[in-house]
């Protein structure tokens, strides 16, 4: 069932521009902002221009403040377990950087995590000698918890890393069941929500976990160049920090001694883009505002439909997995080029992308694809929109 009256969604598409002119099935790249979000980086920008970017800061800092408090509600935390992050993958890593790692520690991780993810833990293997455990997926897709939680006690991980919903399969994972283990067994759970983060409720005391990374340009629809990382009481309290801290995250408190931060802040840096997080803090504000247990029932409803419509065509194979299947919707097509596909979608005035191998080794090897097509609706698209696109899909 849809989550939204048709007049709801004329009001969202109202706010939003870029729905006049195109048919954006691309919010797992980057959603198209409201018109308040661009409001509002406009509104700061110029005021940086007329008045100068410290002096903006100072007079706007209040605004600039809720930007902490926007994402504390989006994830049920308070706002001193929120940093601000350049995108995903610098939350990540700066969580990442904090574990003490040593020779022969193991990341117990899923064969669906995020290239770039998979790519730093090689780099920790090289550097630190650390290894690197991958859970079972079950037959359906997706992590086997109980897979999961019996690697936990054999190899007893100093880290469980996990992405919520991979980028290149409608795929969402179990994650819930692995915070509780972790929790159990004190150890350290670092969830990437950066498909999720707009998409699905998260609420990181279910979710047990100690990090959550996460961009707002995708499905919170913020504006590129802007995401966060949630850090755990556990976390602080252990006073662990990242590799490298700089003036904002620690006090020079003596000539030969720092001292960390206290709240999450201590994950930050002192030079942020101002306009960019003020615009941010307006994109999850007005998600908040909508509901997001909304807006995630709205995004299944029409990737449902996508997905159900598009396996009817001929050549075209469905390649999303898992039992519950979130808003990317992703397939191949015989004997098609994905870098031709996406630019007839493109001159048809339809926005989608696409993979290839190296976005997921694994996941593409074990679905047998060179490439694929992703599409992903948001709750401001429209069945006329999505009908639309399975239309000219079908010409190819
Ligand atoms: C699951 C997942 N994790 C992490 C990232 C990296 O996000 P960012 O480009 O903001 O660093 C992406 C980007 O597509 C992603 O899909």
């Amino acid at each position: 069932m849809q989550a939204f009256t048709s007049e709801q969604i004329n009001q969202f598409r109202a706010e939003t521009p870029g729905t006049e002119k195109i048919i954006h099935l691309n919010n797992a790249g980057a959603a198209l902002m409201p018109a308040i979000v661009k409001a509002s980086i406009d509104q700061f920008l110029t005021a940086e221009y007329l008045a100068g970017g410290y002096e903006t800061a100072a007079d706007q800092r209040e605004g600039l403040d809720t930007f902490y408090a926007a994402v504390g509600k989006l994830l049920n935390a308070s706002s001193k377990n929120i940093a601000f992050a350049g995108n995903a993958t610098d939350a990540y890593n700066k969580a990442l950087s904090c574990i003490p790692f040593e020779q022969g520690d193991v990341i117990l991780t899923s064969f669906n995590d995020y290239s770039s993810n998979q790519i730093a833990f090689l780099q920790l293997k090289k550097l630190r000698g650390i290894k690197i455990v991958f859970g079972k997926d079950l037959p359906s897709g997706g992590l086997d918890p109980a897979d999961m939680i019996q690697n936990m006690d054999i190899y007893q991980p100093k880290l469980v890393a996990v992405t919520h919903v991979p980028t290149n399969s409608g795929l969402i994972q179990e994650v819930a069941q692995i915070g509780r283990a972790c929790q159990d067994r004190g150890i350290y759970y670092l969830l990437d929500a950066c498909q999720s983060a707009g998409q699905l409720v998260l609420d990181v005391k279910t979710l047990g976990c100690d990090f959550l990374s996460a961009t707002t340009r995708k499905f919170l629809r913020g504006p590129r160049g802007t995401g966060f990382l949630y850090v755990s009481n556990r976390v602080l309290q252990a006073e662990l920090s990242p590799l490298f801290l700089d003036l904002h995250s620690a006090a020079w408190s003596k000539d030969n001694q720092y001292t960390p931060r206290k709240d999450a802040k201590r994950f930050e840096l002192w030079e942020k883009p101002y306009a960019l997080m003020l615009g941010a803090a307006e994109a999850v504000a007005y998600a908040n505002q909508i509901g997001v247990d909304r807006i995630e029932q709205q995004v299944k409803y029409l990737s449902a439909y996508l997905r159900a419509s598009l396996s009817s065509l001929p050549r075209v194979r469905v390649l999303d997995q898992g039992l519950e299947k979130a808003g990317l919707v992703t397939f191949t097509m015989a004997g098609e080029d994905p870098v031709q596909l996406q630019h007839f979608l493109r001159k048809q005035g339809i926005n989608s992308s696409h993979t290839t191998l190296a976005y997921n080794r694994y996941d593409m090897k074990a679905k047998q694809a060179d490439w694929l097509l992703r599409l992903s609706p948001h709750y401001y698209n429209t069945l006329a929109e999505l009908d639309r696109t399975i239309e000219v899909i079908a010409q190819v």
